[in-house]
């Protein structure tokens, strides 16, 4: 069998979440997240961002495309957009599933190689839209989305998390951070961010299992930081079938991330197999599409290289960089093809494999 850096969801879930599900299998409980686990799951969650119980709300839903259209749709006023850079998973890789709700993804234009929104693309654009006198013939501007971490791996300072939402104050307008990643952005060196900021900095965000050790799952958080977006999710959750009858899967899941630390243990193991696959790169003199600190790696790899490794392991073409690119990358003297490649660690990744996928890089780079 290849060994897998395609994603991190690769496998099951974390032995300690099989062992409580087990464990609780022939337990009845309440039905549609109202169980004693997701009531525990919830409680834990607010003891980890320091909020009273009335403060937050806070529900679990399945995967990460679900809680993105239930929080947007439900967030959204009819006539509203919600903004996002190219790369955001809304606007790249949801198969429209934001538009099927009514609601345009207005897609801003963000750094190609660290994929983040900034704030002063977001202030030109808020401007721009603001000064014509007819505004109210395209979508109007409701939301702001992102990723964190992002779908290339990088993760936003506290700085530039502030800054974008200085100008989401000015306009009046929602920040929701789509955390399918979160794990590894918040356990990230330099500039981790501490969950406790996100109260301040974000409006709702998503805590996600699914890619950080749980069978499936994410958790929705609205920190009614000024306005509580919340009122009436539940009828929202419902109503595009994200609320699930055996609502226990999902509590017992985040009850047991949320114990012992275990959601940010598996988040900095991911890293940290990232950390060596990286450093064992760079010693390689492997050149990278972007800098990242989280689980994600884009690398420029010899496309016959590529179809080597692949034969033993498997992970994901990106895309292949134009000759501007190139040049912006300091190759273009290069007389070698370059393609972007994605490897990603997880919760599961083995040391081992680290090692046996620089050796054989070794072996075939020398061929
Ligand atoms: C940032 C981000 N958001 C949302 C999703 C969608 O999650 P799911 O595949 O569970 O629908 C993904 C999946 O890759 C993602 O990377």
């Amino acid at each position: 069998m290849r060994i897998s850096f395609a994603n991190d969801y690769s496998e099951g879930c974390l032995p300690e979440i099989l062992e409580n599900l087990g464990k609780t299998n022939f337990e009845q409980t309440g039905g549609y997240g109202l169980d004693s686990y997701s009531k525990s799951a919830i409680r834990k969650i607010e003891q980890l961002l320091g909020a009273e119980p009335e403060q937050v709300d806070i529900h679990f839903t399945v995967g990460g495309t679900q809680a993105n259209l239930i929080v947007i749709s439900h967030v959204l006023k009819p006539y509203a957009g919600v903004l996002s850079a190219p790369g955001g998973h809304i606007a790249s890789h949801e198969s429209a599933a934001i538009e099927a709700t009514g609601h345009k993804v207005i897609v801003l234009e963000a750094d190609p190689y660290s994929g983040k929104l900034d704030a002063t693309t977001l202030a030109a654009f808020l401007q721009e839209y603001w000064a014509d006198s007819e505004p109210e013939h395209s979508p109007f501007p409701g939301m702001i989305y992102f990723s964190n971490a992002t779908e290339y791996g990088t993760h936003y300072s506290a700085q530039e998390l502030s800054a974008i939402r200085d100008i989401a104050d000015e306009y009046d307008l929602p920040i929701f951070m789509d955390g399918a990643r979160l794990g590894t952005a918040l356990v990230a060196e330099p500039d981790k961010l501490n969950i406790k900021q996100l109260l301040d900095l974000v409006d709702v965000f998503t805590i996600g299992g699914t890619k950080n050790g749980a069978l499936s799952g994410e958790a929705i958080v609205f920190t009614n930081r000024k306005q509580n977006y919340a009122d009436r999710f539940r009828w929202t959750l419902k109503q595009r079938g994200g609320m699930l009858a055996k609502g226990r899967l999902l509590g017992i899941q985040f009850n047991t991330l949320f114990t012992d630390d275990l959601y940010f243990r598996a988040a900095r193991h991911a890293n940290r197999m990232a950390d060596l696959l990286r450093t064992g790169l760079k010693q390689r003199n492997v050149r990278f599409w972007t800098e990242t600190k989280t689980n994600q790696l884009f690398i420029l790899i010899n496309p016959k290289l590529k179809q080597m490794l692949l034969q033993e392991f498997v992970f994901l073409d990106w895309l292949i960089p134009n000759q501007q690119q190139l040049i912006e990358l300091g190759l273009e003297e290069s007389d070698q093809s370059y393609h972007v490649v994605r490897l990603v660690t997880s919760w599961a990744t083995q040391e081992e494999w680290i090692e046996q996928f620089l050796n054989r890089w070794d072996d075939f780079a020398n061929l």
